[in-house]
């Protein structure tokens, strides 16, 4: 089992571990116990994860001396909204529980941003702690407290940082995941390696097949250092007022192509043609070896995450999503870009003409 400790500013909120292995919820379970720090737990999961996985969780939990519930959401990117906040919020009221009251988020992304938000909220704050269960909420979401919901308006426009208690990530959870949601949270990892590790990165090309077939022993490696890159980078930047941008690299067109494709493209998919487009670009502007971009394609390619954006998609209508984009400041777009495998920086403008290149060259299969 992996151990990775969370410093923040304490003026802001307290530490927190983040436990990293297979088959730990027992461990996981101790670690709550000991803590204290609530004396009722409410599992929030949505429904797929709740059948698959919901009691098996609270059984293990239980059988450490906690007191477990089970609540369930609905399931999907669609629950993640204001209602489904305020019918867990129900729930709980339902149930009894109160200030001293905690919550484990056991799922997706969803899951842990809805249910992370509920407790911020709930009598103005309870703990809570994340138990993810997708590729995604292990080496992203459920690291550095960032809570929330979609409005009508756009995605992620109400939430809070709430820290959690603990992180427990048990990647045996992974098993019954399904395909493409697999492969679409190895976008983030491919992307810790572009941003911050080339040894993960070439780690990544080197058994990109065995990674694919989810072999534990290759996730033992790729997991826990996915999440030091997203915890290293949180600890620096817990509010998301510097560094921390450097986590969108790929997500400034890749958001473009989620909004414009109406979600049709996923996010992963969204983001590796992001990270493609942003290489072309960085190569464009005179900052990339082209070596590094063909790495960086291949790589996308053979994690099967490469496809060439539809014709019914105009570049036009892409590029004018930027415009809308909430990181843009100032009137132009700021991508991050890179200078090779590992170094990026923040460049604050990007001519349209550039970025329309980009994006025509991510149509070719
Ligand atoms: N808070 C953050 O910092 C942060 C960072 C990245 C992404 N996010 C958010 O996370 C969300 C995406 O997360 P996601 O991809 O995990 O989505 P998700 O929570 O919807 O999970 C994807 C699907 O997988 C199912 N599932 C989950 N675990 C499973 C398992 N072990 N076996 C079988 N099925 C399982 C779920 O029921 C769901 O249908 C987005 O809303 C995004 O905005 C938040
Ligand atoms: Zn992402």
């Amino acid at each position: 089992m992996n151990k990775i400790k969370v410093n923040l500013n304490r003026r802001i909120s307290a530490s927190y571990e983040i436990l990293i292995g297979r088959n730990i919820l027992d461990r996981g379970g101790m670690i709550l116990q000991r803590n204290n720090w609530a004396d009722r737990y409410f599992l929030a999961a949505d429904e797929t994860v709740a059948s698959l996985h919901g009691e098996r969780t609270a059984e293990i939990l239980r059988s450490a001396g906690l007191s477990v519930e089970i609540l369930t959401l609905p399931a999907g990117e669609s629950a993640k909204k204001m209602d489904t906040v305020l019918s867990l919020v129900g729930g709980l009221l339902r149930l009894g529980a109160d200030r001293a009251s905690g919550i484990i988020a056991l799922g997706g992304g969803v899951t842990g941003d809805v249910a992370g938000f509920a407790a911020s909220i709930f009598m103005r704050g309870i703990p809570y702690v994340q138990i993810p269960t997708t590729l995604v909420a292990q080496v992203d979401s459920s690291i550095g407290g960032k809570t929330g919901v979609n409005l009508d308006e756009g995605k992620n426009l109400v939430g809070a940082f709430h820290q959690p208690k603990a992180v427990i990530i048990d990647m045996e959870f992974l098993r019954t995941l399904p395909e493409r949601e697999y492969r679409n949270g190895l976008a983030e990892t491919v992307k810790y390696g572009i941003i911050d590790d080339p040894g993960l990165f070439e780690v990544l090309e080197s058994e990109a097949e065995k990674i694919l077939e989810r072999d534990m022993d290759r996730l033992s490696e790729v997991v826990p250092r996915s999440c030091s890159i997203k915890k290293g980078i949180v600890e620096i930047d817990e509010r998301e007022l510097g560094i921390r941008k450097i986590l969108n690299f790929g997500h400034t067109i890749g958001h473009a192509l989620e909004r414009e494709s109406d979600g049709a493209i996923p996010h992963g998919e969204a983001v590796a043609a992001g990270m493609i487009a942003a290489a072309h670009i960085s190569e464009k502007m005179g900052y990339l070896p082209a070596a590094d971009r063909l790495r960086i394609e291949g790589l996308i390619r053979r994690v099967g995450l490469y496809r060439p954006i539809p014709p019914s998609l105009a570049t036009e209508g892409i590029v004018s999503r930027l415009r809308y984009d909430k990181k843009k400041k100032g009137g132009e777009v700021s991508f991050v870009l890179l200078k090779k495998i590992g170094i990026p920086f923040s460049n604050g403008a990007v001519e349209g003409e550039v970025i329309a290149e980009a994006v025509e060259a991510l149509r070719k299969a």
